[in-house]
């Protein structure tokens, strides 16, 4: 069976914008591959700016929402990256085959260490763990939005250089490649940049049906509607985009005639948008509450994942530690 990796930040929240770019996906995929899913603590604390008070508890919270819109644990590895060592070691051993340069043009460094007065290695090193990630498991399949289309550029340009200095001619680590949906990159309810936790702009697949409507009155729209008489454009609207991902053909239809011709004004739209993204997420909500009723049945889980994730790494990391000729690790003898 071809093999996947994937991984989410503990952000806590599971949005409509990781669930339509990535998570939608990890959970078809988890039939037709052997997946591995991880919530990437390591990468969360790279700028030192995680609240430590908080990580675990959102480190179970995304557990719970992976686990909630579908991942099966009969079917996929699902597991915390810090559970399982060999990812920070690998990252140290693939820092030999990473030019600085490469990490330094990726666009995610550029935006996030702009105006930064000290800038944490962790911030330009962050996909060399993300390659680790992926080449741990010797993954050729990564399902990922558009935003983490470059650092799997990178990943792959990775692979390549250490097979061809260390891999003795062999392809040891597969190049993957990303798996898009029709979604790579959801609009933030601002209508300023992509939909982003940190951004404050999204909406939570776990949101109360109050929440949901609450947090989509405001949202953008059209900018030429200014009045409620105005017609609008659904084209250029993000609130019709989103239709798309939640509403049939013909509701669509309907909502962008009700624009064109100012029949509806943009509330009447974003209503008929928010009750269903509840509905669609009505059973996952419920999921939810069971999970957050019974966390053992999820650190259970989480448990397990690591276990079965550790022993295909640990494989990896010693195939890696004998390419790259390092003294394996010794046994003291019985009679020392
Ligand atoms: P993260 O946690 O920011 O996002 C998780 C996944 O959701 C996708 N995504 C989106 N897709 C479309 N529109 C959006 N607005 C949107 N926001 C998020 C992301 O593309 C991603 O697929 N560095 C990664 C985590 C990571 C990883 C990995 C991914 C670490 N190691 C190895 C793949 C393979 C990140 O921060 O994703």
């Amino acid at each position: 069976m071809p093999r996947i990796f994937s991984g989410i930040q503990p952000s806590g929240e599971l949005h409509i914008g990781n669930w339509l770019g990535a998570v939608r996906n990890w959970v078809n995929l988890q039939y037709d591959f052997e997946s591995f899913y991880s919530i990437v603590d390591l990468h969360a604390v790279t700028t030192g700016a995680t609240d430590p008070g908080h990580l675990a508890q959102q480190t179970m919270d995304m557990a719970i929402g992976l686990l909630s819109a579908g991942i099966d644990p009969e079917k996929a590895t699902l597991f915390v990256q810090s559970h399982v060592p060999a990812h920070s070691e690998l990252m140290w051993l693939l820092n030999a085959v990473t030019p600085v340069g490469d990490l330094e043009r990726m666009t995610q460094y550029k935006d996030k260490s702009r105006g930064l007065k000290s800038i944490p290695a962790g911030l330009l090193n962050y996909p060399i763990l993300q390659a680790a990630d992926i080449l741990l498991y010797r993954a050729d399949t990564v399902p990922v939005g558009e935003d983490q289309f470059q650092h799997l550029e990178l990943a792959r340009e990775i692979a390549r250089r250490w097979n061809q200095r260390f891999g003795g001619g062999e392809a040891f680590f597969p190049e993957p490649v990303a798996r898009k949906t029709e979604a790579v990159r959801v609009m933030g309810l601002d209508g300023k940049g992509k939909m982003s936790k940190s951004q404050g702009n999204t909406v939570g697949l776990l949101d109360s049906p109050d929440d949901i409507w609450h947090k989509l009155r405001p949202a953008m729209t059209d900018p030429a509607r200014k009045t409620r008489k105005d017609p609008g454009d659904p084209d250029v609207c993000n609130i019709f985009a989103l239709h798309g991902h939640f509403s049939s053909a013909d509701t669509c239809g309907m909502v962008a005639e009700q624009c064109r011709t100012a029949g509806w004004g943009c509330l009447d739209c974003k209503r008929v948008l928010a009750d269903n993204i509840s509905e669609r997420f009505a059973p996952m909500r419920e999921q939810a509450q069971e999970l957050k009723a019974d966390p053992q049945r999820v650190t259970d889980l989480l448990a397990r994942g690591a276990e079965h994730a550790a022993a295909i790494a640990n494989e990896t990391l010693d195939g890696v530690q004998a390419c790259m000729g390092l003294l394996p690790p010794l046994v003291v003898s019985s009679t020392a």
